[in-house]
């Protein structure tokens, strides 16, 4: 049957509301999936919103998808090429040591390479429009312990050391290194070029915005609670027009633990998810700043997201309170109608929400970035959180919804209002979580990336999972969430500082293969044998406004998720609702990260955790202490003695745009 255009049906706002009261008459939420699933685009995606800006590079697809697979390699269409940029351990510096395979470099070592698990990223060129010479900054979220020591330390038969802290603590934070293309049309770093920089979890930083100052920030090493030492846990990323980069801090609890031996954590560190004793990296062992019991307000410096300047090298991060803090995903930045800005955020968390942030000041394009930069937009401003409603509808997966402000005058569903809660807003920030429940916000599966579409506005985020998911609702249609779902919305009168918007979901993951068609979890009808998928997580759009998705989810290729294969990175087209495989990666990684030289021609992408232990599908009796290469020998085939983190660089052989 012939797809109704979605256009036709959706550009109008009112048109979807008559079309839901229309459904509401005829249908249960049952019989709408199937209508969906049964009518391809018609049915209960049929009548949602549209990315509908057509007028040029139609059709946006071009490429022949990639077949899933469970190898232990970066497979690209037919047609691309891809060359490994840089690794965990690579240099950076003039007087960087080399990586040594065996893990024994010591932290001194290590603050001068690459860190571990790139995860969020941004290109930014040297010169507008510079497609050849730029600036690639990316995050790096975590090590992997089993890879990251020697066998005898994570054996324990080497005690662990300050020396182990300060290694992991340098294997975090940020980089910043010159790349260029070269002849052959892959990239180099540019080993030593003055703007390389390494930030870590020891950098200083600047707090700014209502919590600098707050009685809850200041520590032995900050008794004023202006400033911050370093930046952990780097997962997501944004950048502004004016040219800064902004990295995203998430599961900071992980670090803080203590040896006190007492579960002495307050209701604030305990909604954060503080460890109750030992912490995941054991850092509190050796630097009492990541030990609740003597530190107590540290980990309230940590679940912020950070603005860095890459062209200074000397600049201070800047922290900015007034965006929240919570477990940062990325961040994806809009110009509000009147050039406030405008900055979507997720919060990783199951049930846990959606925000925006809405600047005080205006962002103003007759000025240059400098001067941009001097105004720090993003130091005061609104934070707003998200409430899904049905709409007209229950069931059909669309619905509309407003944007809660956290102020002290908004109203907590308990009664009183937020302000009864918290004496003033750096309190209140440094709890949003907190603040964000009593304000009623809806609880979302797992918000991972945020992405705006370049052309129409609309906004797209990833829903990765959520399999303790027991109550449902139109935006988190099923329990125990096991595939997840991309959900996108339109602002009311395309503002984005406006306070209520309408949405649908774009694709609801699934496995037609394994599950009866008809079901939840079969997926929408974007959703077949060849481009299934699952736990989407990074999300960008290029200029051209396709939609790149990457994947972290479950790669053992069986039961719910048999034949998605390994992870990996899709494209889709906003109109059509086509997705497309793009990539695969090696065994056991995620995909993630994701950024585009201004020509379109190159595609950036990071491979994070390659030969992840615990939960691989072919599980050998061997761990990674005793045999590295066990579980993936990627990106050096064994020769580095262990898989390695690492950025990829993918381009079209005949020079096109990527994707096309
Ligand atoms: Fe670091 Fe939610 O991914
Ligand atoms: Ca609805
Ligand atoms: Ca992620
Ligand atoms: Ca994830």
């Amino acid at each position: 049957m012939k797809a109704i255009d979605a256009d036709d049906v959706s550009s109008n706002p009112s048109t979807n509301l008559h079309l839901n009261q229309v459904a509401a008459m005829v249908y249960s939420r049952r019989d709408v999936l199937k209508a969906g699933l049964a009518f391809g685009a018609v049915g209960f995606f049929g009548a949602g919103l549209s990315a509908c800006d057509r007028s040029d590079a139609y059709p946006l697809l071009g490429f022949k998808s990639v077949a899933a697979n469970s190898g232990d390699d970066v497979v690209v269409p037919e047609g691309y090429r891809h060359t490994v940029l840089c690794r965990w351990g690579d240099p950076l510096f003039a007087d960087s040591p080399a990586w040594k395979g065996d893990a024994s470099e010591n932290a001194a070592a290590q603050a001068l390479q690459f860190g571990d698990n790139n995860d969020g990223m941004r290109f930014f060129p040297l010169g507008a429009g510079n497609s050849r010479e730029g600036l690639l900054v990316m995050n790096h979220e975590y090590i992997n312990p089993e890879y990251f020591f020697t066998p005898d330390v994570q054996s324990g038969d080497t005690p662990w050391s300050q020396d182990h802290v300060r290694k992991s603590q340098h294997a975090h934070g940020v980089s910043v290194a010159q790349v260029q293309r070269q002849a052959d049309g892959s990239w180099q770093v540019v080993v030593g070029a003055p703007y390389n920089r390494r930030i870590h979890a020891n950098t200083p930083m600047e707090l700014t915005g209502p919590v600098r100052g707050h009685e809850q920030v200041r520590t032995t090493a900050s008794p004023a609670g202006e400033s911050s030492l370093g930046t952990i846990n780097n997962c997501g990323n944004g950048y502004t027009p004016w040219g800064t980069y902004l990295t995203c801090e998430e599961n900071f609890n992980n670090y803080f633990g203590t040896t006190s031996g007492e579960d002495i954590r307050s209701p604030l560190m305990r909604r954060y998810g503080v460890s109750a004793a030992a912490s995941e990296y054991r850092w509190e062992e050796r630097d009492d700043r990541f030990d609740y019991a003597k530190e107590a307000n540290e980990s309230n410096r940590f679940g912020w997201i950070v603005e860095i300047d890459p062209f200074e090298p000397s600049s201070t991060p800047k922290k900015r309170t007034a965006m929240g803090r919570f477990k940062h995903e990325n961040a994806a930045l809009r110009l509000a109608a009147d050039r406030r800005v405008v900055v979507y955020m997720g919060d990783d968390q199951a049930d846990d929400y959606l925000y925006k942030f809405v600047s005080d000041a205006t962002y103003d394009p007759a000025l240059g970035d400098a001067e941009n930069k001097a105004r720090n937009l993003l130091e005061n401003g609104t934070l707003y959180v998200a409430k899904f409603g049905a709409g007209a509808v229950s069931g059909d997966m669309m619905g509309d919804g407003q944007w809660i402000p956290l102020r002290l005058d908004t109203p907590a569903v308990a009664g009183g209002t937020l302000g009864d809660l918290y004496p003033d807003m750096g309190a209140l920030l440094i709890a949003t979580r907190l603040a964000a429940d009593a304000a009623g916000a809806t609880k979302m599966d797992r918000p991972e990336w945020v992405a705006v579409h370049p052309k129409t506005g609309e906004v797209y985020c990833t829903l990765t999972n959520n399999s303790g998911r027991s109550t449902t609702d139109d935006v988190n249609p099923r329990q125990k969430n096991v595939y997840g779902q991309i959900v996108r919305w339109r602002e009311a009168g395309g503002d984005a500082a406006a306070t209520s918007f309408e949405w649908d979901l774009f694709v609801l993951a699934g496995n037609p293969a394994a599950h009866d068609a008809g079901t939840l979890e079969a997926g929408s009808s974007n959703v077949n044998a060849d481009n299934m998928f699952n736990s989407p997580d990074g999300l960008s759009f290029d200029a051209d406004g396709r939609l790149w998705i990457e994947t972290d989810g479950k790669y053992s290729n069986t039961g719910d998720f048999a034949g998605m294969g390994n992870n990996q990175m899709l494209v889709a087209d906003p109109h059509s609702k086509e997705i497309r495989r793009f990539m695969v990666g090696p065994s056991a990684c995620e995909i993630t990260g994701i950024s585009f030289t201004p020509d379109q021609r190159c595609v950036f992408v990071n491979i994070q955790h390659p030969g992840e232990y615990g939960g691989h599908p072919n599980q050998p009796e061997t761990t990674p202490q005793q045999d590295p290469l066990a579980f993936s020998r990627w990106p050096d085939n064994g020769a580095g003695g262990r898989p390695r983190p690492a950025t990829v660089v993918i381009w079209k052989a005949d020079g096109g745009k990527v994707g096309t």
